[in-house]
């Protein structure tokens, strides 16, 4: 049985993998997902890059700035920033399993790494997070230009959250609507309004995304999902997480044959932007059909 079994299911049928989010540094986080074959940053890179570039061209500005939310250690900004694949980053951390054993030498050794690795220089990410310890490690580490731990579910964003979430031109997520849900975009949009951000968000299909695009239509935006393709998350961690998830599938009306009834969690990506913006680039463009 590997680590990832041992969890408990959440209210949700999902494990609770809290406990991994919560570490000093990030290697429990990396070598738990490898074991469950997390790949939704990886899955979900292609997207964000031609989301970034689409964004670039429609507002001729090379420096954006994106707002990561839910970003844990810092992945989507190592994926982006240093054009890293999951692969490599599972390695690099399982790499460093015995040999580092302090986390100043792993964050020394994270920030050689953004600096060796560096692509795109233009291109600043903050984060948001629940988790204070993962906040910590990704802006210590340089992997994040900022970050801010805040519960933004709980109540409005507090001043010292309001810096960092403000003056973002892109938000992004994955794997972290279902913890978060309208109130955190609503903050955001407080934070920057009246700045609009272009949104990003890959969703697992057993959350509906529908309460955030109805939030997200006051504030002028249109939402439009790629169809026709799903993006891998995970797979299933025991029989028993499977069978809550397909059971709450079969309740919201989702036909899981060919996905989640294969082993594994599928995810959607939800595009939202000013109605006005929204010819810049189809979603075709953004997410082409493999
Ligand atoms: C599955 S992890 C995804 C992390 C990262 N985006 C990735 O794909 O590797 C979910 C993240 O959501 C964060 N989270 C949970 N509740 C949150 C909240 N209320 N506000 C912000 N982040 C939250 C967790 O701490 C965790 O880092």
């Amino acid at each position: 049985m590997s680590t990832a079994e041992t969890f408990e299911l959440d209210e949700t049928g999902k494990i609770d993998i809290t406990d991994i989010y919560n570490k000093p540094d990030p290697m429990v986080y990396y070598s738990t997902l490898n074991d469950l074959d997390y790949q939704i940053p990886e899955t979900a890179k292609p997207v964000f890059q031609r989301f970034i570039s689409a964004y670039r061209q429609a507002y001729g500005k090379d420096k954006v700035r994106v707002l990561d939310v839910g970003c844990s250690y810092g992945v989507n900004a190592a994926i982006l920033k240093c054009n890293l694949e999951m692969e490599q980053l599972y390695d690099i951390y399982a790499s460093q399993a015995g040999r580092i054993t302090q986390r100043d030498q792993l964050l020394a050794h994270d920030q050689t790494l953004m600096e060796e690795r560096i692509k795109d220089a233009e291109l600043e990410v903050v984060g948001l997070d629940i988790s204070k310890s993962a906040i910590d490690y990704a802006v210590a580490a340089h992997l994040l230009d900022d970050g801010v731990a805040a519960n933004l579910e709980a109540g409005a964003p507090p001043p010292e959250a309001a810096a960092v979430l403000d003056e973002a031109d892109l938000v992004i997520s994955t794997g972290c609507i279902g913890y978060v849900g309208k109130k955190t975009m609503k903050g955001i949009l407080d934070a920057n309004a009246p700045r609009r951000p272009w949104m990003a968000h890959f969703v697992l299909r057993m959350f509906p995304f529908d309460e955030i695009g109805t939030m997200l239509e006051d504030f002028g935006y249109v939402t439009e999902k790629v169809e026709n393709q799903t993006f891998v998350q995970r797979r299933f961690a025991s029989e028993d997480e499977r069978e809550h998830v397909l059971q709450r599938l079969s309740e919201l009306g989702i036909d899981a044959s060919g996905l989640e009834a294969e082993g594994w969690y599928h995810a959607e990506a939800f595009i939202s932007r000013p109605a006005e913006d929204q010819a810049a680039t189809s979603i075709g463009e953004l997410a082409p059909s493999a």
